[in-house]
């Protein structure tokens, strides 16, 4: 099947590259022409395990295809995905122009039926807006025999899995009510539902509310862990015992209940406060979601106060070796990542950050470049030259093995800040260390 997509963000250019995969012909477009360049010469412009290897392939198979040309997308793609930004204005609403102009730019060139498919995070009634823009561009080119069809189509990949999970999708949730467009996406996905059927057809409005509902209902299982971990914390009790302990109710599941310095990227705190800036609008008062990021916000303190209170001299002077600068293992992304929340806060204490990511120094070294209370070191180990403690942020695999007496020989003041529990207390305490974690007991 002929498929264009519009955006070749993180969404955007892995699904291009997964449906070229399965055999489809694809055009994927972006405004960006350096990015473009980089990508015909199958060059990722994200970090994902397992895109390059597909870019290549694809490419050079002759399925998959870069412009700048939104023209020869609008004429290839009988199914067109829309996969562009949508970042949050001031009162946290989706921002979608992007979105909107994308759509009218396709209705002011097509000139056969087309369906778009909105693949970018909406608010409930986007598809209904775009439907009537598309409409009214085309009427006003005299279009009025020709059809725009709207489907919502969510998009569940995580970072770091990106390929994986939009290879192999636990769910394709296909909004649109129109026979036309869902023969259409039944096709293209067939190759995704080869051993049982995982599309679930619904109409556009409650498609986009899964997408929102998904997000804000994992966000939940976090802030709540993360504040049973500080109830834990004051009882003496072991917060991972107790998510082991609840983990085995199939009900609840292991996933999405650890605790640590709070949720980041670039998904859930944006989508929350879109919810609620949604759930505000329609005279819904949300408690429950405005609680969720509340709990968060602090939770992103949480490393530095518990630094504070080792140090009751105060934190200017001090060198802190920060480990894990991405908001999580396997992406080098650092949107709304808890080590941007720490350094910050590090720096205006007067102190100094010695950091070290195994992806993400190049993305660190963009933001905060032109710090000089920033040294941005070469190894994990490198950190811990004249520093006073370490603070983990990310639970990298490269931080799991690691010689604790080296550490209590190089902290000045001996003390390890865990922002996501990888250690054992009692094997750190043993080896002469301060561990301080998220809801563990403090074992001296
Ligand atoms: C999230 C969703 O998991 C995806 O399904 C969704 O498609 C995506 O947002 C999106 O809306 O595009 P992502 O932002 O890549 O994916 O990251 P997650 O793996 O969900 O992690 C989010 C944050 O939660 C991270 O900062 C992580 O460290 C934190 N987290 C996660 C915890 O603190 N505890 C946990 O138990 C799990």
């Amino acid at each position: 099947m002929e498929v264009s997509v519009f955006g070749s963000g993180y969404v955007g250019l892995v699904q291009a590259a997964v449906l070229a995969d399965v055999g489809h012909q694809v055009i994927c477009v972006d405004i960006d022409d350096r990015k473009i360049v980089q990508l015909r010469q199958g060059i990722p412009s994200i970090h994902e395990p397992g895109l390059a290897a597909l870019l290549e392939e694809n490419i050079k198979a002759g399925r998959l295809h870069f412009t700048t040309q939104a023209s020869d997308a609008v004429a290839h793609g009988k199914v067109i995905f829309i996969a562009v930004g949508t970042p949050p204005n001031e009162d946290g609403s989706a921002d979608l122009q992007h979105v909107l102009s994308v759509a009218r730019q396709i209705a002011g060139m097509m000139e056969q039926d087309r369906t778009l498919v909105i693949k970018s995070t909406v608010p409930v009634g986007t598809a209904d807006k775009v439907r009537m823009e598309t409409r009214a561009t085309l009427d006003a080119r005299d279009k009025t025999h020709l059809n725009a069809y709207v489907v919502s189509n969510p998009e569940f990949l995580k970072e770091g899995s990106a390929v994986a999970d939009c290879s192999r999708p636990d769910r394709i949730i296909i909004g649109s009510q129109d026979p036309i467009a869902q023969a259409q996406m039944a096709e293209l996905y067939a190759p995704f539902n080869r051993n049982h059927e995982r599309t679930t057809y619904m109409d556009n409005r409650s498609a986009e509310l899964v997408k929102y509902a998904a997000n804000a209902m994992l966000a939940t299982r976090i802030s709540f862990m993360n504040e049973l971990a500080s109830l834990a914390e004051s009882l003496g009790v072991d917060i991972e015992a107790v998510r082991k302990g609840i983990g085995s109710d199939p009900r609840i599941g292991y996933h999405f209940i650890y605790p640590g310095c709070g949720f980041g990227g670039s998904c859930f705190p944006k989508d929350l406060k879109a919810l609620i800036h949604t759930a505000e609008e329609n005279g819904i008062e949300p408690r429950l979601l405005r609680t969720v990021t509340r709990i968060n916000d602090d939770q992103r303190q949480l490393l530095l106060h518990k630094l504070k209170a080792q140090f009751p001299e105060g934190l200017a002077g001090k060198s802190i070796a920060v480990w894990g600068l991405a908001f999580k293992p396997n992406t080098d992304d650092m949107r709304e990542a808890p080590s941007r929340y720490l350094m910050e806060a590090l720096w205006a204490e007067g102190a100094r950050v010695r950091a070290f990511d195994p992806e993400a120094m190049t993305e660190c070294r963009r933001i905060y470049g032109y710090r000089n209370d920033l040294e941005l070191c070469a190894t994990r180990d490198d950190t811990l030259q004249d520093a006073d403690a370490l603070v983990i942020c990310t639970e990298w695999k490269a931080f799991r093995v690691v010689d604790f007496d080296e550490l209590r020989k190089k902290l000045r003041a001996r003390l390890v800040i865990d922002g996501r529990n990888l250690f054992n207390p009692q094997q750190l305490a043993r080896a002469g260390l301060h561990y301080i974690g998220i809801g563990l007991p403090y074992i001296r």
